[in-house]
């Protein structure tokens, strides 16, 4: 049985930890691989590779050797869109501490990210032989549907508007389909059907995207002393974040024009407009309004994870890490 325990610092497990510390990066270039090991060592939720865990255990005791390699993979994978998401978001702050391109510089930050998706594709190899296909068949797919997530996140920026059906399935491809892959490489070296990996994917879908909607409200909301990010890093760069979606659609005549004063501020004034902006979101209820969503979502997660055949003491785990999840302050 897997050592495990649910999220934050707690031990987690001792193994997937250790593998994770422990891979030897070459000392140089300093430039390359310095970067790589800094944005490790911050270390973050590291909620994907336990998802991995949590997956495969769901269907059995696979001994856990047998699981860490994917673990890594997908943990390196996720550091990696962190490295080029925070370029992309001119984001200054990633868990705490300055962002790789902020301490270093674009070049830096791009050629490390590059090399930390190969080292993930280095892991994938090292999974048990006999499933390394599947594996690889999953993660291409989200892999390849995080960059388009990304993709469509960058063209909303720009673009006057956004539907919230568009935004929900932005945030189902840049975040969602990593926790619900993250789970299935999990059933897949387990040796679970076709139609369990099915469902226990949606659970990790439905559960990314409430996962998402915290994230969005935590940017605005959130408390700088415990979130590591910039707080109102979304509302200086325009995203299309559920927030705005929620306020653009309630807005009377005379709020959306001082709604679209705000939104062409200059970064001169961020503070500014930040404060703006948090004011017409708390005017219009939208908290109440993402935070309703984002137990929808929550609820359709569970729906899905309770139609899975396995006894009910598999699923405790997955359960309250998704009840960490929604409630979570980082
Ligand atoms: C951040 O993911 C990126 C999103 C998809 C919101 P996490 O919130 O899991 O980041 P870390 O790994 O814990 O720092
Ligand atoms: C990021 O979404 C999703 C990926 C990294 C693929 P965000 O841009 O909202 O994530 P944070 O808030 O920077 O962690
Ligand atoms: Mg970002
Ligand atoms: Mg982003
Ligand atoms: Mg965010």
């Amino acid at each position: 049985m897997i050592t495990k325990s649910v999220f934050g610092n707690a031990i987690f497990s001792d193994k997937i930890s250790v593998a994770l510390g422990n891979v030897q990066f070459p000392e140089g270039p300093t430039n390359l691989y310095q970067p790589i090991r800094y944005i490790l060592s911050l270390a973050g939720k590291r909620i994907r590779p336990q998802l991995v865990l949590l997956g495969a255990d769901l269907f059995g005791d696979t001994p856990i050797d047998e699981v860490v390699p994917a673990s890594v993979a997908i943990e390196y994978f996720h550091n990696f869109t962190l490295i080029h998401d925070d370029i992309m978001d001119k984001a200054p702050l990633r868990r705490g501490q300055e962002t790789v391109h902020q301490k270093w510089n674009d070049d830096i930050a791009i050629l490390s990210g590059d090399a930390l998706l190969i080292k993930a594709y280095e892991q994938l190899a090292q999974c048990p032989a006999i499933v390394v296909p599947s594996l690889l068949k999953t993660f291409n797919k989200v892999a390849l549907e995080v960059c388009e997530g990304q993709q469509m996140d960058m063209d909303f920026e720009t673009r006057e508007h956004v539907s919230k059906e568009e935004y929900v399935n932005m945030i189902r491809l840049k975040t969602s389909v990593l926790l619900g892959g993250a789970l299935e490489m999990g059933a897949i070296i387990a040796g679970a059907s076709n139609q369990e990996r099915s469902k226990l994917y949606r659970f990790g879908e439905n559960l990314g995207i409430a996962f998402q909607l915290q994230d969005d409200i935590l940017d605005a909301f959130g408390d700088p002393a415990t979130f590591g990010k910039q707080i109102g890093g979304d509302i200086i760069v325009n995203k299309k974040t559920i927030l705005h979606i929620l306020l653009k659609q309630e807005l009377d005549v005379a709020d959306f024009a001082l709604f679209t004063t705000i939104l062409e501020m200059p970064a001169s004034k961020s503070e500014s407009k930040i404060q703006q902006m948090k004011e017409l979101y708390q005017k219009y209820a939208v908290l109440d309004k993402a935070n309703a969503l984002k137990e929808a979502y929550t609820r359709r997660a569970y729906a899905s994870l309770d139609e899975i055949e396995v006894e009910n003491r598999r699923k405790e785990d997955l359960f309250s890490l998704a009840d960490h999840l929604m409630n979570r302050a980082r």
